[in-house]
């Protein structure tokens, strides 16, 4: 081999290929700017494996290893920031949703407590700033179904009080009050054709509160509705492009248009179905709907969204929590400037925020909406009607016509028993 020919195959072998420069660089950016991820199904593991019990050896955060999410895996991915989800199955609704939704939101306070070191639960943006400046993973409580408030106003205001900061309109189930995902399927039928009066209220108590709206798993009708009528932008908090992969639970165009026109956000889902449409993927497949997402909305509409441990067919490349570095090295690799990277990784969610907490800010001293639902949108066994009649869930007092019949048998017996 001549000399020349060798001197620049050590070049070669010496120079990192450009993969490799992406990765680096990747990761210098993720040093100052962690991922905000807007949806992690771990509470639901903990509830699944171990029924909430955290302190089991098994549950330590640190060991855990059969979950996409783990300590280790948060540091090496660089994850700054985490809605945690408190996911309870749409089989709750009209059963202990309220009741399981606050046992996830405490599991989520208790990871901050027994792992202060990493977690630190905040509640707004400015809170997720510090933590990222004190190398904690900002923890903040996503409520993914409308079901979750059972259609009460003040339980919506209760969990934002406890620390829900946003709330998914509808999981994959119907609500009293707002169509799901499933109405675009056909597989089930549209029933508000968006939201009923009563879930615009919830929408608009929402901006009140200052609670984000998600419109992941709404139907396409939910989505339109509400990026029409709500006073901030809100976040598609794991949901992907459905031009690139026709899934119903992807975002079309025209709602992508909304997005961009109202300054709102998708944070990019990486489950397999959404993103090919298939049970196989790779990173270069997530990085195109970023880029779709990026062509028809903006670089400011995109986020990232995993889904992690909420899903059981990840890209190759993107198997944990560990990963984000490889996605954005792809976005680098496609030319993504640094600032739009950041926006993609941070700063879009919190410009988001922030302005939720401007429209919050604006709207102080506008009351609490004490519309209750109507009590026939809601009529169930598992239902008391306290409020909605005069006499209203009257267990201790027997209606009239019953006692007037008891008195009557009463009557009849005492006479019976005087004739025999
Ligand atoms: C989890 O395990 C690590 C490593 O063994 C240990 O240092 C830590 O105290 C444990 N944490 C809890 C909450 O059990
Ligand atoms: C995973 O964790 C279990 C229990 O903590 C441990 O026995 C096992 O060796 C671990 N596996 C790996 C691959 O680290
Ligand atoms: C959006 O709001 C405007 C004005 O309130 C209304 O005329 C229009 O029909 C609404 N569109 C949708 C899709 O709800
Ligand atoms: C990125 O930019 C470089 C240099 O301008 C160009 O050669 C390359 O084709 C671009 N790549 C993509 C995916 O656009
Ligand atoms: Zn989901």
């Amino acid at each position: 081999m001549p000399g020349g020919s060798v001197w620049l195959l050590m070049l070669a072998l010496a120079l990192p290929s450009t993969g490799q420069q992406h990765l680096e660089e990747a990761e210098r950016i993720m040093i100052a700017t962690p991922v905000i991820d807007g949806h992690n199904d771990l509470p639901w593991q903990l509830l699944y494996k171990f029924n909430n019990q955290m302190r089991l050896p098994e549950a330590n955060l640190t060991v855990l290893n059969d979950t996409h999410t783990n300590i280790p895996k948060l540091r090496q991915g660089h994850v700054g920031g985490q809605f945690w989800s408190v996911y309870v199955p749409c089989e709750t609704q009209n059963k202990d949703a309220v009741k399981r939704t606050l046992e996830q939101m405490d599991v989520v306070h208790r990871m901050c407590d027994l792992y202060p070191e990493t977690f630190a639960c905040v509640t707004d943006s400015d809170g997720i700033k510090e933590a990222i400046q004190n190398g904690k993973v900002a923890s903040l409580i996503g409520v993914e179904g409308g079901h979750s408030i059972d259609s009460s106003l003040a339980v919506l205001r209760t969990l934002y009080r406890l620390g829900a900061r946003y709330m998914t309109l509808t999981h994959s189930c119907n609500t009293p009050w707002a169509d799901n995902w499933l109405v675009d399927t056909e597989s089930e039928k549209p029933v508000h054709h968006g939201l009923s009066a009563f879930g615009k209220l919830v929408v608009a108590e929402m901006n009140r509160l200052g609670m984000m709206v998600d419109l992941a798993h709404v139907s396409v009708d939910t989505m339109k509705v509400v990026l029409n009528i709500s006073k901030a932008p809100v976040i598609f908090s794991h949901s992907s492009a459905y031009s690139i992969c026709p899934h119903r639970r992807n975002v079309p165009d025209d709602v992508l248009r909304q997005v961009a026109s109202t300054g709102s956000l998708v944070m990019v889902n990486f489950y397999n179905a959404y993103v090919t449409c298939s049970d196989k993927a790779t990173v270069s497949d997530v990085a195109d709907h970023m880029d779709y997402v990026k062509k028809v909305a903006g670089a400011k509409a995109v986020g990232f969204g995993g889904d992690y441990d909420g899903v059981d067919g990840l890209p190759t490349g993107l198997e944990d929590v560990s990963k984000y570095p490889a996605l954005v090295a792809e976005l680098l690799a496609r030319n993504w400037t640094e600032q739009e990277v950041k926006g993609a990784l941070a700063e879009n969610l919190l410009r988001v925020f922030r302005e939720v907490e401007r429209v919050k800010a604006s709207l102080q001293g506008t009351a609490a909406d004490e519309t209750p639902i109507a009590f026939e949108e809601v009529q169930g066994p598992c239902r008391t009607s306290y409020g909605y009649t005069k006499n209203a869930g009257t267990a201790r007092r027997p209606p009239a016509a019953l006692a007037l019949a008891l008195a009557v048998a009463l009557g009849l017996a005492l006479l019976l028993s005087v004739v025999s």
